[in-house]
């Protein structure tokens, strides 16, 4: 069984990311996406809360799981029999980032391949904190986000 994981912040997810998670489900038998209890980066939505929008944004992908991880990603993928790690590549802004993370992560754990994937042209500029600042500010951001982040960014919206 090729099982892949989609790790990230997701916080929160949009249609970028689920861009990403269609195409790696069409590519491996199951996609794990999984949500990194971040203690670092100072989230706007809790782990609970990103993991159930993911959840409902990816509800009728039928070989899609979400969870939530702490620690080392490669220990995590390797404890559930994952020989994967997908990241999705935007520009070569990206690049330097994600090159630094798939060789350490190679050099942790040998045996874990990185995939990374080019989401289609309409999602390649998103980015979730720009979205939150659109959000935060005023402005429209329904078209870059499932339904389940946009329900999110407006309770946050009126919140803010
Ligand atoms: O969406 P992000 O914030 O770019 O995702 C980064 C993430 C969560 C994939 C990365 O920070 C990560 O893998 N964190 C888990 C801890 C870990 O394994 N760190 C070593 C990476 S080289």
């Amino acid at each position: 069984m090729r099982k892949a994981i989609y790790p990230g912040s997701f916080d929160p997810v949009h249609n970028g990311h689920l861009d990403v998670i269609e195409r790696a489900s069409r590519l491996c038998d199951c996609v794990v996406v999984a949500v990194a209890n971040n203690d670092q980066k100072n989230a706007l939505f809790s782990v609970q809360e990103r993991v159930e929008i993911v959840k409902e944004a990816t509800g009728a992908m039928e070989n899609v799981e979400v969870t939530s991880f702490d620690g080392l990603l490669v220990n995590f993928a390797s404890s559930h029999g994952i020989q994967a790690v997908v990241r999705g590549l935007r520009a070569v802004s990206d690049f330097e980032y994600e090159f630094q993370m798939a060789l350490m992560n190679r050099q942790l754990h040998s045996e874990i391949e990185t995939l990374f994937l080019i989401p289609s042209q309409e999602n390649i500029y998103l980015s979730s904190r720009m979205i939150k600042e659109i959000a935060r500010l005023g402005g429209k951001f329904e078209d870059f986000v499932p339904e389940a982040t946009a329900r999110a960014l407006a309770r946050y919206a009126t919140r803010a």
